[in-house]
């Protein structure tokens, strides 16, 4: 997948411009404030339907402006499509090749992108909610049964809190109702937890090797914890069964895969609280280009990769290895203040974009 431009009406703090892209290397550059994230957040609109920015879309939108537009023009499976996405403070429609795409799932997927931004390290320091978010984007990228189902798990046991929650202090015993729900939360659960299991398994086989090539002589190990260790329908709806008190005590489901979590080791040492900033943010590096390869491996067509602010945090010798591993095969967007002192091949040949008060000043 490329992008080949990208046109943006009141978008962010663009009030009209045009970018035409080259198909693989793109660096954005310019001083603080001038709009480079801008331009990374709406090619990221324009594949995904969503900003990694905000949820409020009235925030895109330029100031004083009532709607904005973001659109462009793709290659995927060989075929060119155009992409739109027009924002209003009332919400937000999808277009391809002009039509209108009303359910997201059927607009994601044409133009896939893989995003670093600074805060992934938080992948590894924060919660495990940030890990399961990112399993669950990721494999509903691939697999739209998967996405399928996760909605389906997500609203059941949404259903099922709530019914926890009116259920009186007094009524200690399961009832049909919440039989019903169990049973049905343990079906879909299996099916899950065997595509995450399949998915991590194979994270960690290219983010080792992509590990071992950046940061040579430190063994990187990432597997999947999950709390359920037989997995069939009828193991995970008896240990429901054995917690019906307990879950209506607490008013809520204690179990499933909403607890899920990546373990994430460096020489076998927890990675949370051993590595080391730079270690930190060379794993999230390594996963994200495994994420790259997964998608090629699974839609036949790399995903293009948004890397905000990268350049200027790795050391040398990463630097080197990083643009080693995307030069030649996959469409990159990097943004960066300076490329004083980075004479890599990759950012020779690169096509610059000046970027100043949400303008093109120029290109080279
Ligand atoms: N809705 C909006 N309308 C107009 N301007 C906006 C809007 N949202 C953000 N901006 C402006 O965009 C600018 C920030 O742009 P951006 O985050 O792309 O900067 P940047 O070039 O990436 O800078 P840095 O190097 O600091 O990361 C800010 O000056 C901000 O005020
Ligand atoms: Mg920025």
């Amino acid at each position: 997948m490329i992008i080949k431009d990208i046109e943006l009406k009141h978008f962010r703090n663009y009030d009209h411009q045009e970018l035409v892209f080259d198909p693989l290397i793109n660096i954005f550059v310019g001083d603080n404030a001038q709009g480079k994230t801008n331009a990374l957040e709406a090619i990221y609109l324009l594949s995904s339907s969503r900003s990694f920015k905000t949820h409020i879309i009235e925030d895109m939108i330029q100031f004083n402006e009532q709607s904005a537009v973001v659109s462009g023009h793709v290659i995927s499976n060989n075929r060119p499509i155009t992409m739109k996405i027009a924002l209003t403070k009332k919400g937000k429609k999808a277009f391809i090749n002009m039509n209108e795409i009303a359910r997201t799932s059927d607009y994601i997927g044409y133009f896939n992108a893989i995003l670093f931004l600074p805060e992934d390290l938080q992948l590894i320091q924060g919660s495990p909610r940030l890990r399961r978010r990112l399993l669950d984007q990721e494999i509903a990228k691939i697999s739209p049964i998967y996405a399928y189902n996760l909605a389906k798990y997500q609203s059941l046991l949404k259903e099922r809190n709530a019914y926890l929650k009116q259920l009186s202090e007094q009524h200690k015993q399961a009832d049909t109702y919440l039989d019903v729900l169990s049973e049905q939360l343990a079906s879909l659960q299996v099916d899950l937890i065997n595509r995450r299991q399949a998915f991590v398994s194979l994270l960690n086989e290219f983010s080792q090797s992509l590990y071992q090539y950046i940061a040579e002589d430190e063994a990187l190990q990432i597997t999947y914890h999950c709390q359920y260790k037989e997995i069939s329908e009828q193991a995970i709806l008896a240990k429901y069964q054995d917690n019906y008190s307990r879950d209506i005590m607490y008013r809520t489901t204690v179990d499933g895969i909403h607890k899920d979590d990546l373990h994430i080791t460096l020489n076998q040492h927890n990675a949370t609280l051993y590595a080391s900033q730079g270690q930190q943010r060379s794993i999230v590096l390594a996963m994200k280009i495994a994420l790259l390869e997964i998608v090629r491996k699974e839609v036949g067509e790399y995903p293009i990769l948004l890397l905000d602010d990268v350049l200027s945090e790795l050391d040398d010798t990463r630097k080197e290895k990083l643009l080693n591993l995307i030069s030649n095969k996959i469409q990159t967007f990097m943004t960066t203040t300076s490329l004083d002192g980075i004479d890599h091949e990759v950012v020779k040949k690169a096509k610059k974009l000046v970027i100043s008060s949400g303008h093109l000043e120029g290109t080279y």
